[in-house]
């Protein structure tokens, strides 16, 4: 059972740090300029235009149009199976190993249109932490941190030191885990489980990080750390998160997107949408009346 899940876990690594067979690449971003359409405003980092999702033709998200911002933290909010999951991965290409799934619409990411770029390309730039903790259980909580560098073919050891300790501060582990980065990964508590795959993510200097439910399986104490710490990310990079927690989302959030039945419902200022909901169905949802 344990096995099954580890390679359950495994497969969602495969696909979110680059694990696949890739030509070296540098940890720096790199912008192409063969971007074909207009570049959005400044500040819209990632725009996505009538974005829907099929699975085996049923459709799971629809329309969907929205921008996350440069330097802000973007959450997505709804009930269970409104489709919060779908979109986030649509967003990094995760659909692309599920046969049954096809994407239509557009997402763009600095105005290069990422269904045409490089999926392990957009991997990169595109970072996501998944909901139940994954670190490679076989690998060591240095070897996790590093993992993604060393899977774009960074070798020198003094470099992968730097960027482990630069992460493991970053998701606020280091102090945790400094005098035990040999032991296994699998050795730590859940919710530094959970921070390691921050670092991990972090690691390959991401744009986006994407975060589905990063906090569900933690305890108050560990939550308060990732909230902390997105506060903190947000001032470099643009942070998309889904949650089902209402205080969560006016805690860290710039922006709330409410979605509903695979539709997004409304989006604003989360101080709006939290205090002055346009929508009737936001209001009974964050009200706490249906969900
Ligand atoms: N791989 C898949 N194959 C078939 N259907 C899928 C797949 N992934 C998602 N779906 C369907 O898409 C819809 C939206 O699912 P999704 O996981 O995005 O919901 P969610 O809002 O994240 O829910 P939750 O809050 O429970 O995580 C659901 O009806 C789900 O069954
Ligand atoms: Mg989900």
């Amino acid at each position: 059972m344990q096995r099954h899940d580890d390679l359950i876990m495994t497969e969602e690594q495969t696909h979110s740090d680059n694990t696949s067979s890739t030509p070296p690449a540098e940890t720096g971003v790199k912008k192409s300029d063969t971007g074909q359409h207009d570049a959005p405003t400044k500040s819209e980092r990632l725009t996505v235009g009538n974005l829907g999702v099929a699975f085996s033709g049923n459709s799971a998200i629809r329309n969907i149009t929205m921008s996350f911002r440069d330097g802000k933290a973007t959450a997505i909010i709804g009930p269970s199976g409104c489709g919060k999951s779908t979109l986030l991965r649509a967003l990094n290409r995760m659909h692309d190993i599920i046969p049954t799934a096809k994407v239509t619409g557009e997402i763009l990411l600095d105005g290069e249109n990422v269904m045409q770029m490089d999926a392990v390309t957009v991997r990169r730039r595109i970072g996501m932490v998944f909901q139940k903790p994954n670190p490679f259980p076989t690998m060591s909580i240095f070897d996790n941190a590093v993992a993604g560098l060393r899977f774009n073919g960074i070798t020198k050891r003094s470099l992968l030191k730097e960027v482990a300790e630069e992460s493991l501060m970053k998701s606020a582990l280091w102090d945790e885990v400094k005098d035990r980065l040999k032991q296994p990964a699998m050795s730590l508590s859940g919710g530094q489980q959970q921070r390691l795959c921050i670092a991990r993510a972090l690691a390959v200097e991401p744009e986006i990080l994407l975060m589905d439910e990063p906090t569900s399986a933690l305890d108050p104490i560990a939550t308060a750390k990732i909230e902390e710490l997105i506060h903190e990310l947000k001032t470099s990079y643009t942070i998309v998160i889904v949650t089902h927690n209402m205080q969560q989302a006016a805690r860290v959030s710039d922006y709330t997107a409410f979605m509903y039945m695979g539709e997004l419902v409304e989006t604003g200022k989360t101080r709006s949408i939290f205090t002055n909901p346009t929508k009737k169905q936001t209001e009974d949802y964050i009200t706490g009346r249906f969900g």
